[in-house]
């Protein structure tokens, strides 16, 4: 396809070519190296238990490293750049490949509490000689946390106490246990981490006629998780329980820095299938948070902080930042424009209120349930159905906003919503990625212009369009995750190219200005049926992270599909006993 080195900027790199997903591998360009970091099981703390999957124990994985990690960010500590930590999220489990199949309730309620323990989040503390060399994580770190599904999280904003939060465990409605389907997130200007709480409703049993069930994806049938067999908060059919599933759905934030803090809910942010939340602070210090709907033809949304960022390290000034998210109006996109032959499209947009100045802004919804059935209020005001929102970035030197659209196979078909300018494909296997500038480029606009920056797909499929450059490109398909460079480039992972295109899961690098804008290149490539998730782009110190997510996912325990990142050989003795199956796992790829 495409030979030629790309230099800007420090990392330069020959780009691979898309490998076939059938290939268990993790590919990597010519004169690069991909390391582990950290995988599924491996001890957090001096007192965790050795990995040993043959034996589900709940309390051994509470002090291990979960599973599925997806949303990443490694944050030096220290000015010589020796010391980070890494926090990621464990969005879901895949118990098939995970654990042998069990026998009696009493063994498979023991799996069904480990597979608990592994959702979550993990916060680990990173070391290395000097800048620019290869980190290791530290055992026994003193910043080092699990939260599980379990962990107590307080909620804040509007609905915080309101009758639609109220159970029995917790009848005031301000306390939740535990977060999971943490999908992607950010890492906001003052140290903290954001997830978004995505695909809860799996975890549930529920009556889909109580309000906001069927609109939220929840039924009556058993769960996909289980957890309703071992806890008696995940059926909420119960009275008792009736309102759990409103107790999830929401950005939380957590304080990496402060191993003793209590995570947050933002109920001021609303309530979705929150793919994630990343925060832009304007030059007079307003807050935003970006925010997208990860369901088909569901919304973009962007919040907007009352309260102004404090700049500096005082206590006074952390303890203000750490309220901004709590009070401020939520907003819902809706896009109009033009479809151009070639999909070059471009075209203007509002940003329509569902809450102002403390109050609701459609009719019909209070406060409280604009913030619990957000999808509602955005149904109400007649936002824009979009193609599966992911990851939502600002770049936070221009200001411009890149919206990942993954795919909608179900656009334009018989009773759903047709394409639009900004959806423009029908059937969409591929995905594409809107980029939008606020007017006056001011983060709080209401109103704003947008042109598609790319359109995916195979390299000769009609309608592909790449920001304008006519020369090759890499094929890419179902863009996720997203982040920037300090050169100007995007990088995006991908989650779905075997089942659209054929080849294994990526990351690519595609500049956003200049006359190379739009020559998207291949950087890597993940394992047999993974996910590539984080990514950080630590260009400056010669540094790519990805974190692996359910590599082999189709397997079984008895016929895995994958073997990263060990490979142990067939029929080696592998150091943890017999078992080789795959581990998802956070890499570094840095020069060789
Ligand atoms: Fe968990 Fe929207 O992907
Ligand atoms: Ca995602
Ligand atoms: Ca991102
Ligand atoms: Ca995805």
């Amino acid at each position: 396809q495409e030979a030629e080195a790309t230099t800007r900027g420090s990392l330069g790199f020959t780009p691979i070519t898309s490998v076939e997903s059938t290939k268990d591998a993790f590919t990597v360009p010519k004169g690069f190296r991909w390391d582990l970091i950290i995988r599924w099981g491996d001890p957090l703390f001096e007192n965790s238990p050795a990995f040993d999957p043959t034996k589900p124990d709940a309390q051994a994985q509470a002090l291990q490293f979960g599973y599925n990690n997806d949303y990443l960010d490694i944050i030096e500590t220290n000015s010589r750049g020796t010391r980070a930590l890494l926090v990621c999220n464990h969005e879901y489990t895949n118990r098939a490949i995970m654990f042998p199949p069990t026998t009696t309730e009493t063994e498979e309620a023991e799996v069904l509490r480990t597979l608990k323990a592994a959702h979550g989040f993990a916060v680990v503390e990173l070391e290395r000689a000097r800048r620019g060399a290869r980190w290791s994580y530290v055992r026994g770190g003193h910043h080092n946390r699990r939260i599980t599904a379990d962990t107590p999280f307080r909620f804040d904003g509007p609905a915080a106490g309101s009758d639609l939060l109220k159970t029995k465990a917790d009848p005031h409605g301000v306390r939740a246990l535990g977060t999971f389907g943490n999908c992607s997130g950010g890492t906001t200007p003052w140290g903290t981490v954001l997830s978004g709480e995505e695909n809860f409703n799996g975890y549930f049993v529920a009556d889909p006629a109580a309000r906001g069930g069927k609109r939220y994806g929840l039924t009556s049938a058993a769960s996909t998780y289980g957890w309703e067999k071992i806890d008696p908060r995940f059926d909420a059919t119960k009275a008792d329980y009736a309102n759990e599933p409103h107790r999830f759905g929401y950005v939380v934030e957590i304080d990496p820095t402060d191993p003793t803090s209590t995570p947050v809910k933002h109920t001021a942010m609303g309530r979705m299938k929150h793919e994630g939340a990343n925060i832009r602070v304007d030059d007079d210090g307003t807050v935003v948070a970006y925010m997208g709907d990860d369901e088909k033809f569901d919304y973009l949304y962007k919040f907007v902080a009352k309260n102004k960022f404090r700049k500096g390290s005082s206590r006074a000034a952390r303890k203000h930042n750490l309220q901004l998210l709590s009070e401020g109006d939520l907003y819902v996109a809706k896009f109009s424009g033009t479809q151009e032959a070639d999909n070059a499209n471009l075209g203007s947009g509002e940003w329509i209120p569902l809450t102002k100045n403390g109050r609701s802004a459609v009719t019909g919804f209070t406060l409280e349930e604009v913030l619990v059935f957000t999808r509602e209020a955005a149904d109400a005001v007649k936002a824009t159905p979009m193609d599966r929102c992911e990851d939502v970035q600002p770049d936070l030197k221009t200001g411009k906003l890149y919206v990942v659209c993954t795919n909608n196979d179900a656009r334009g078909t018989t009773g759903k919503p047709a394409t639009d300018a900004a959806n423009p494909r029908p059937v969409n296997k591929n995905g594409h990625i809107i980029e939008i500038t606020e007017r006056r480029n001011q983060a709080d606009a209401t109103r704003f212009t947008w042109d598609l920056f790319l359109v995916c797909g195979d390299t000769d499929q009609a309608g592909t369009y790449f920001g304008g450059w006519e020369g090759p490109v890499a094929p890419i398909s179902c863009p996720d995750n997203i982040a920037f460079d300090s050169v100007g480039n995007l990088w995006i992972a991908t989650d779905g190219q075997p089942s659209s295109i054929k080849k294994n899961d990526g990351l690519f690098k595609v500049p956003l200005h200049g006359k190379e804008r739009g020559h998207l290149v291949q950087f890597l490539a993940v394992p047999v049926q993974a996910e590539t998730c984080g990514p950080v782009i630590h260009d400056r110190d010669g540094s790519v992270f990805v974190a692996v997510q359910h590599p082999g996912e189709e397997g079984t325990w008895a016929a895995q599909n994958s073997y990263f990142p060990d490979y142990v050989a067939a029929g080696a003795t592998p150091a943890r006993g017999a078992w080789r199956g795959p581990r998802p796992a956070v890499v570094q790829v840095t020069r060789a």
